[in-house]
């Protein structure tokens, strides 16, 4: 059976706005700078996250337009994120442990994704709420990024996050423009949420 997929309805009003008003556009103004407190701000949203065992095994690398990163990170970018990723204010690859770093002792656990995945998250809902627009994505090209970058081997490349400052739909080639003005869809409740039996609808929600 297909998802029951709910296209009719918007973000529940009652909801935190910046959870409201996430969504990911690929249109973003070229011409908006990032400050490096806006930057720091964003970042620490992250430094907050939760995880196990308060392991912390995150990291980003972090370009702004223009920069060394930024460019190096653009020119590996699968042919779809190119062409929307460069107007975005700054560019970050998110990484996340993968083993024991072998020159430390630092706590790991396999639940570095997940954690990763909260971080990511608490990233964006702060860039969201002081009024930017995040979009993360993993089209491009993993391996060569690591090897730009010297990762580690115990370290994973995992997605990028584009941050900026939103811009008309219609700044956008037309193809992507169409796209850009999709209605946004999602799993109804019923398709995820159980209690008494995995697969069966938790009867209150
Ligand atoms: C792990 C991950 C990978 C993604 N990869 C891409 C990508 O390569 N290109 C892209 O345009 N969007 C990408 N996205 C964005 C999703 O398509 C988007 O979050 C999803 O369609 C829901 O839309 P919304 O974020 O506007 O709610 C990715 C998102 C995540 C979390």
């Amino acid at each position: 059976m297909p998802p029951a997929v709910r296209t009719d309805d918007r973000p529940d009003a009652r909801l935190l706005a910046p959870i409201r008003d996430r969504w990911s556009p690929r249109a973003f103004d070229a011409t908006h700078g990032l400050t490096d407190d806006h930057l720091a701000l964003i970042l620490d949203a992250a430094r907050w996250a939760a995880s196990a065992g308060n392991s912390q095994p995150w990291a980003f690398l972090v370009g702004l337009r223009g920069d060394p990163t930024f460019t190096a990170f653009h020119a590996r970018l699968s042919r779809g994120n190119t062409a929307w990723a460069g107007r975005a204010s700054a560019l970050l690859i998110t990484l996340h442990q993968v083993a024991i770093d072998p020159d430390s002792d630092l706590p790991f656990s396999d639940y570095a994704a997940y954690d990763l995945g909260q971080a990511a998250a608490s990233l964006s809902l702060q860039a969201q709420a002081m009024g930017l627009h995040t979009h993360q994505f993993a089209g491009f090209d993993h391996e060569a990024v690591a090897e730009h970058f010297a990762v580690p081997p115990h370290w994973r490349v995992t997605t990028g996050i584009a941050i900026g400052q939103l811009a008309p739909a219609s700044s956008l080639e037309p193809a992507l423009a169409v796209r850009e003005r999709r209605p946004r869809v999602r799993k109804d409740a019923s398709e995820f949420v159980f209690a008494e039996r995995f697969g069966e609808p938790a009867p209150r929600i």
